[in-house]
């Protein structure tokens, strides 16, 4: 049986070129090639400083404490994520207030975040799901008015724009992951994104054991630092990145052309003025969903839910004392399936999609 994989990272001659350099100059821990990396990245988004971390969630803690985020201060964001995004809130002591998304976009929805609001406050962490951009301008309106700072879990949205602007440049800062599945990939790795110089210079002694001079430690922090190693296939990656976003907007539209008159099928919204770059196709389907997944699988059809349980459901967050529910979240959980989009997939491929999910709905819709 054909088996179409719900990601697959696209390594090619030039990264590997690149890696066998950076082998052989002797420097393969943080050096060169990862300030040529930030530089480069921070230029493409169009901010001032690029940091790089070793992943995506120690971009969001080394960026949480570079805001000054801490033990006794909260942190409005969303259930409906991966759960670095509000783990990385615990990571700094301070705790994660979540709040209910828009059940078109799956992004935080911005009439939820005034009720809120406390006077322990301190940030909004948004995030940019799937690939596109939550509703920005209300969300930095109201972080204005209360004097909070704006963060962007941009993990899943490399390229993604809101109104013209690049996702990455909206809040204060902004986090992205280079983890193999996500749009472009270093391996392992993270970005911060900002043009705020201050959080910049705490970020990168966050990165590096609290120290801006070496053997000097003035702050509590980690070995969060990239590799040139990391950096060498980013820099490649970096020159693809947008041919990449192209591709998988062609595959979406070409999905979403398929599926759009489908009983029981809802293809992703677009909203007006974002441009998505679809790290995830995601549907919501009728029916029992359970059936869809075992029969997506049974044809070969790489398939996912991201997520099935709200964070604040998690046993986790449930032992440290969260009893709540929202409701947009708490339905969309049982409700959506990703598929293949990648940029490697082939029309053949588009095809057999559209027409096993057209069976699906026959027999659970
Ligand atoms: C929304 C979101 N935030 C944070 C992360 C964490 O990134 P990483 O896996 O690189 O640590 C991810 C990655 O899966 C993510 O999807």
């Amino acid at each position: 049986m054909v088996k179409i994989n719900i990601a697959k990272p696209i390594i090619e001659q030039e990264e590997i070129d690149n890696v066998v350099e950076v082998l052989k100059s002797g420097m393969i821990a943080q050096g060169p090639k990862v300030s040529e990396f930030e530089e480069k990245f921070a230029q493409w988004i169009g901010t001032k400083y690029g940091i790089s971390t070793s992943s995506g969630t120690t971009a969001l803690h080394t960026a949480l404490l570079a805001c000054g985020i801490g033990e006794g201060d909260e942190v409005i964001t969303v259930g409906f994520t991966f759960a670095a995004t509000s783990n990385s809130v615990l990571y700094t002591g301070a705790r994660p207030v979540f709040v209910d998304i828009d059940e078109d976009t799956f992004t935080m929805d911005p009439s939820k975040i005034e009720d809120a609001i406390t006077d322990k406050t301190k940030a909004i962490l948004v995030v940019q799901l799937y690939g596109q951009s939550a509703d920005m301008d209300p969300i930095l309106d109201i972080a204005h008015k209360h004097n909070l700072l704006v963060i962007e879990d941009a993990a899943q949205a490399h390229g993604a724009e809101y109104k013209g602007r690049k996702v990455g440049t909206l809040g204060d800062v902004a986090c992205f992951s280079f983890y193999p599945t996500k749009n472009m990939t270093t391996g392992e790795g993270g970005m911060i994104t900002t043009d705020n110089e201050e959080i910049a210079n705490m970020a990168r002694i966050y990165r590096a054991h609290g120290s801006s001079v070496k053997y000097h430690h003035d702050y509590l922090g980690y070995n969060f630092r990239s590799t040139d190693i990391a950096a060498a296939i980013g820099l490649a990656q970096l020159k693809k990145i947008d041919s990449f976003n192209d591709k998988r907007n062609e595959n979406a539209s070409y999905l979403t052309d398929g599926l759009k008159d489908v009983k029981g099928v809802v293809p992703p919204v677009v909203k007006e003025g974002n441009k998505h770059v679809f790290h995830q196709y995601t549907i919501k389907v009728d029916g029992d969903r359970d059936k869809w997944l075992d029969f997506l699988n049974e044809k070969g059809i790489g398939c996912g839910v991201y997520y099935p349980i709200p964070l604040y459901n998690q046993k986790l967050y449930k032992d440290l004392g969260y009893n709540q529910s929202c409701p947009v979240t708490d339905k969309i959980v049982d409700e959506v399936i990703s598929l293949p989009v990648h940029p490697s997939l082939t029309k053949d491929e588009l095809d057999t999609i559209i027409s096993v999910v057209k069976e699906g709905s026959e027999k659970f819709c």
